[in-house]
């Protein structure tokens, strides 16, 4: 019997614009995503009766086909149109959930890529990725991890090219008892900002185009400070959770924080330190008023990949 192990890492957004509506009811985005070291585990095995099984470490997540991974193994078995394909599928959940992290999305990338590796399907990236974006917006950047572009509902992606992982130490934060709906969130903006949404490709693209040549990429190339961060779920998320408003303003006070935001739709908050040990510095001076307010925190570093084979697993085979 085969097994093997996947990781799927959490994103944060580093920048996150509701440019304006897509035709397919969507919003056009234009977003740099980074990839964290905090991930979870998928531990699959093949099983021999055609049948698909979840089972994970959380009780409050669905183990069916409301699970994202469910949807993966599914999509990929009708894909090569192979139903006579079995799996027993582990998750070990450390991304926390629903808060804007990807969590959900990247295990669904961990179940393509492990599967893909299980089954000895051998799928091309593409292949990969073009399911990664039927499953969901995020998705493919899940897949792909680093820092990345991602333009269209998410899934077009544009690598910014960096000679090594950024060495920033970043500083998460999430309330355990608060999570945010993405629909929600996409729909309050929509009726607050829809007026002042952009149209057309034209308009678009301008703004693609200032990104890519805009101070965020300088900071991120080390050739500039770093500028505010913009989320525009921020903007109409902020005013309505409190959680939200009390973390960010936490963060704020942290000494050696460069840039504070919201992820996602969130609820969960960061700010990013020039290295990890700073962020641990600062988590050790605001960690009692960070527990006083209910948060959870996390330090990490951020990762120059996606969804990956597990090494020692994959020796394991
Ligand atoms: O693609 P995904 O299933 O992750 O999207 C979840 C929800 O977020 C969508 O149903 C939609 O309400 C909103 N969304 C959006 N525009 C995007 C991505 C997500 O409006 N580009």
């Amino acid at each position: 019997m085969a097994e093997l192990s996947v990781r799927a890492p959490a994103k944060i957004n580093l920048h996150l614009e509701v440019l304006g509506c897509r035709p397919d009811g969507f919003h056009e985005l234009a977003m740099v995503m980074q990839t964290l070291d905090l991930h979870d585990r998928l531990h699959l095995q093949t099983r021999s009766d055609a049948t698909l099984t979840l089972c994970s470490d959380r009780s409050d997540l669905p183990n069916d086909g409301n699970n994202l991974i469910i949807k993966a193994a599914d999509r990929l078995r009708q894909h090569v149109g192979r139903s006579d394909l079995g799996a027993s599928m582990r998750l070990e959940k450390r991304i926390p959930i629903g808060a804007g992290l990807a969590g959900g999305s990247s295990d669904a990338a961990a179940a393509l890529v492990g599967l893909d590796a299980l089954w000895d399907l051998g799928l091309g990236r593409s292949e990969l990725l073009h399911l990664a974006a039927e499953l969901g917006s995020d998705v493919p950047y899940c897949l792909a991890g680093g820092t990345q572009l991602c333009f269209g509902r998410g899934e077009l992606l544009e690598p910014v090219s960096l000679p090594e992982p950024l060495p920033l130490g970043v500083l998460l934060i999430k309330h355990p008892e608060v999570s945010v709906s993405t629909p929600w969130a996409y729909g309050l903006c929509r009726q607050l900002r829809q007026a002042s949404y952009l149209e057309g490709e034209t308009a678009f693209e301008q703004r693609r185009q200032a990104l890519r040549q805009g101070p965020l990429l300088a900071a991120l190339q080390g050739q500039a400070p770093w500028p505010p961060l913009q989320n525009d779920l921020q903007t109409v998320v902020e005013p309505e959770v409190a959680c939200v408003r009390e973390g960010l303003e936490l963060l704020r006070q942290a000494p050696g924080a460069l840039a504070v935001a919201m992820s996602g739709s969130g609820p969960s908050l960061f700010a990013l330190f020039s290295t990890l040990t700073e962020a641990e510095r600062a988590l050790e001076h605001g960690g009692g008023a960070l527990r006083a307010g209910g948060f959870e925190a996390w330090c990490c570093r951020c990762s120059g990949s996606g969804v990956s084979l597990d090494p020692v697993a994959a020796a394991d085979r």
